[in-house]
């Protein structure tokens, strides 16, 4: 008989409120504030102003329960944007690739509405509206941001994705992404860059 090559891991389950996203025994709480936006923004000096006068609001966290970065394994975690504006700018997370770029992403959006924004390195662009109960597949290849654009409500997503695919931060910061998500006056505004 074959012996199961694997066994060293058992089955678990975790509990997740499905409206609100809370996942009590989440044991890892990455944490970004406004500090961490740095030049992620369209008005630096807007997001100074929020760091200094603003008391560096919390802007997204992602909890975990951990399962070992391999191949094979699927990660998932909880992703939860805070809704703000940085000038008229909704709050967004950084965005990545993934290290391993072949990897693909699905977010189900549990609360909340924003945008996922996402680019290839060979020049193509998508938007993407998130909404409660709607799932956006983010294929291999391909780098994704989420923008909140609530006035009030937090944006979250139940994340799954490869456990080997990893985040690659690297090019975003400097070449971002080709739109940005605004609120003008009240109006929600996806705009080129
Ligand atoms: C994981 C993933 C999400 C994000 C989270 C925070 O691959 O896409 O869990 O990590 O929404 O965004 P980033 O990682 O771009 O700061
Ligand atoms: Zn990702």
């Amino acid at each position: 008989m074959t012996e199961p090559t694997q066994a060293a891991m058992q089955p678990f389950t975790v509990d997740i409120d499905t409206a609100t996203g809370a996942m009590p025994g989440a044991r890892n709480r990455l944490v970004r504030r406004a500090s961490d936006l740095k030049g992620y923004y369209a008005d630096g000096a807007a997001l100074e102003r929020l760091i200094t006068e603003g008391d560096d609001p919390l802007h997204y966290e992602v909890f975990e329960v951990p399962v070992p970065e391999e191949a094979g394994q699927l990660m998932y975690c909880i992703s939860k944007l805070q809704a703000g504006r940085v000038g008229d700018e909704c709050f967004m997370t950084k965005g990545h690739y993934h290290t391993v770029e072949s990897t693909a992403e699905i977010y189900i959006c549990l609360q909340g509405e924003g945008y996922m924004l996402m680019k290839t390195r060979d020049g193509q662009s998508s938007c993407e509206r998130m909404a409660k109960g709607r799932m956006v597949y983010v294929p291999p290849f391909w780098a994704h941001r989420s923008a909140n654009t609530s006035a009030t409500e937090p944006l979250v997503s139940f994340c799954v994705y490869p456990g080997d695919a990893g985040h690659n931060y690297g090019d975003i910061q400097t070449q971002g992404f080709p739109v940005r998500v605004f609120d003008r006056d009240g109006r929600i505004s996806v705009e080129e860059c």
